[in-house]
């Protein structure tokens, strides 16, 4: 299709019933969002239009058996104003990933990208400043068609929506090593974000809140021996000096995008670090014996989140103090630092927006 996306612009802002003091996380959007319809073989009618409910059948497939995915990534301003984003070409690859396992179309890069560009220029006012505070992107896609039939779907409709979020103060998390449930095994859509690996995890979640935790640790699908990641963020232990994290090879784990950066800043600072299985056995084995350092979790929405506390069958593993925890803080200051331009981007993993509408 050709890269022309049309706008119908809103006719007046929602921005003034928005109290940007008190934003909370994902609950309210900007003026606009962008759509596009996958229909007869090919991607068709890319626009913008005023931000709205959607109108839809009931037996639209999506509802019933869930071929639906989703992104998500942060619009903040640099230091001279300009909008940017932080390595959107990250999520879109990651997204036909994901359309792929789902048997779903891919999206081409490009028409995204110019989607980002007229979104985040129509409702740039929506982006906050207040220090750690973000416009949200939320890209996804959902099967269309309107058929009681598991198939693949003939139609797809892809959007973004924006939505200003506040500060997120990374206080410590307590986990816990369920070896009741399981999110993902090999084989599975562990490594997609399809929506359903989520909706199958609140339940999981919820049982461990009532146990007094903050989030689960999944352990492997098989051996439910091994540590994978957290809800929504790659999971890491430091371990005398190590830093030891899941390899992605059994395509159990989101590949995060806030892991990969961790991993390529490791390098260059010449932190130690093993890409590898690692059993909930040999962090217990490390706290006895005095060598469990740090633990941290990584993602787009908290960047590094210490870990506090481990539970793991009867057990407690207490992490040290954040006072002490030095590779987790070095590499949240410094990817802080890279997502908001604020250090020379020699990996090019800033976009600056092109504020062009026509
Ligand atoms: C299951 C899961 N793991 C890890 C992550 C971290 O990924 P990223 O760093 O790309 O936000 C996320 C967040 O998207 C997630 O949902």
């Amino acid at each position: 299709m050709q890269n022309r996306i049309s706008i119908t612009k809103s006719k007046k802002t929602k921005i003034d019933n928005v109290d940007f003091n008190d934003l909370g996380f994902g609950k309210n959007f900007t003026d606009h969002m962008f759509l596009a319809d996958f229909k007869d073989g090919e991607w068709q009618n890319a626009r913008i239009e005023p931000f709205r409910n959607f109108d839809m059948h009931p037996a639209t497939s999506f509802m019933h058996y869930g071929q639906a995915i989703f992104e998500g990534l942060k619009a903040t301003k640099n230091d001279k104003g300009e909008t940017i984003v932080f390595r959107p070409d990250m999520n879109i690859k990651r997204m036909n990933i994901s359309a792929k396992r789902m048997a779903m179309e891919e999206f081409p890069e490009e028409l995204f990208f110019e989607a980002l560009d007229k979104l985040l220029t129509l409702d740039e006012k929506w982006i906050p400043t207040a220090e750690g505070t973000s416009l949200y992107i939320r890209p996804f896609c959902f099967s269309s068609e309107a058929v009681v039939r598991i198939k693949k779907s003939e139609s797809y409709t892809f959007c973004i929506i924006l939505s200003p979020v506040g500060a997120y103060y990374a206080e410590p998390v307590s986990v816990y090593a369920s070896e009741k449930y399981v999110r993902a095994f090999p084989g599975g859509t562990g490594f997609a974000k399809a929506a359903g690996n989520y909706g199958g995890a609140i339940a999981p979640i919820e049982e461990i809140k009532d146990k007094g935790f903050d989030q689960i640790l999944w352990l492997d699908g098989i051996e439910k021996k091994y540590v994978q990641e957290i809800g929504t963020m790659n999971f890491a232990v430091v371990i005398n000096g190590k830093v030891l994290t899941a390899d992605l090879s059994e395509g159990t784990i989101l590949p995060g995008i806030t892991r990969d950066t961790a991993l390529t800043l490791m390098k260059e600072m010449n932190i130690p670090f093993e890409e590898r299985k690692v059993s909930m056995e040999e962090i217990l084995e490390a706290s006895k014996n005095g060598t469990l350092e740090d633990a941290f979790g990584m993602g787009t929405a908290a960047v590094i989140s210490y870990i506090k506390t481990i539970g793991y069958k009867d057990t407690i593993i207490d992490i040290p103090p954040v006072s002490e925890r030095k590779i987790s803080t070095l590499l949240r200051e410094a990817i802080i630092k890279q997502r908001r331009g604020l250090v020379e981007d020699t990996h090019n993993w800033i976009r600056k927006v092109n504020p062009v509408l026509a």
